[in-house]
């Protein structure tokens, strides 16, 4: 019941995000369930109010649901810019500061979000927190875990390869990497931390996410709106 109530407001959220889409946008799409809420509503509005949508996927499973909803498929070659970036979260402070990479996607969402205008997050509203606590994700070279480890180990957090292959294997990103979740508890400054993380060596890129201009939460009236 409590997860049908969730999908409900994430279907919200996105249905509200996605209403920004106008004719000729190029969208950057994100990743995960919400995301694609988002991206089914588009394919609903590109058939209802005949408009024409250019996605950048930020992983194949995007892609290929993109393809299924009549969205153009393009790339961050052909346009380095785009005008919006929609996507889901895992946790969002009271700042709009976010924390992603539940589905092991955050590197490609972070490139693609950065190279767009505006990036909006969809949201339950069970995942707004007044301070950051969930465990970072930070996709991870291979053979860079042992060394990761110990240096998310000396930044006093605690360091959580993720399982999840077939068979209880490695979770494998879809650059052939590792997500170490790294646990710091709370976080209490984590513009401070994002740029510490970003100095990891091995560690290829991290969940923290300084630049959503647009949250929209979504609860049980209806979804509300927050901006930066
Ligand atoms: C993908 O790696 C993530 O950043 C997702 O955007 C995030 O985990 C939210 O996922 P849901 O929309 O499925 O909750």
């Amino acid at each position: 019941m409590d997860e049908d109530k969730k999908r409900k407001k994430k279907e919200k959220a996105a249905e509200s995000a996605a209403s920004l889409i106008k004719d000729g946008m190029v969208v950057g799409l994100g990743t995960g369930s919400t995301a694609e809420f988002v991206i089914r509503r588009i394919g609903e509005r590109i058939k209802e109010d005949k408009i024409e949508v250019f996605g950048i996927p930020t992983s194949l499973r995007t892609e290929m649901l993109a393809i299924e909803c009549g969205i153009h498929l393009t790339s961050l070659s052909e346009h380095p810019y785009q005008d919006i970036c929609i996507d889901g979260a895992d946790q969002v402070d009271s700042k709009l500061i976010l924390i992603k990479g539940g589905w092991g996607s955050h590197t490609r969402e972070k490139i693609v979000s950065y190279a767009a205008k505006k990036l909006v997050i969809c949201i339950e509203e069970e995942k707004m927190v007044g301070t950051l606590n969930r465990p970072v994700p930070l996709e991870v070279l291979p053979y860079a875990v042992k060394t990761v480890e110990e240096q998310v180990k000396k930044l006093s957090g605690v360091p959580i390869l993720r399982i999840g292959g077939n068979k209880g294997g490695y979770f494998i990103t879809e650059s052939g990497n590792v997500i170490i979740d790294a646990d710091f508890g709370i976080i209490k400054d984590p513009k401070s931390m994002s740029s510490v993380l970003s100095s990891i060596v091995g560690s290829v890129e991290h969940g923290i996410f300084t630049n959503a201009a647009e949250v929209h939460v979504g609860n049980e009236e209806g979804v509300k709106i927050l901006k930066r």
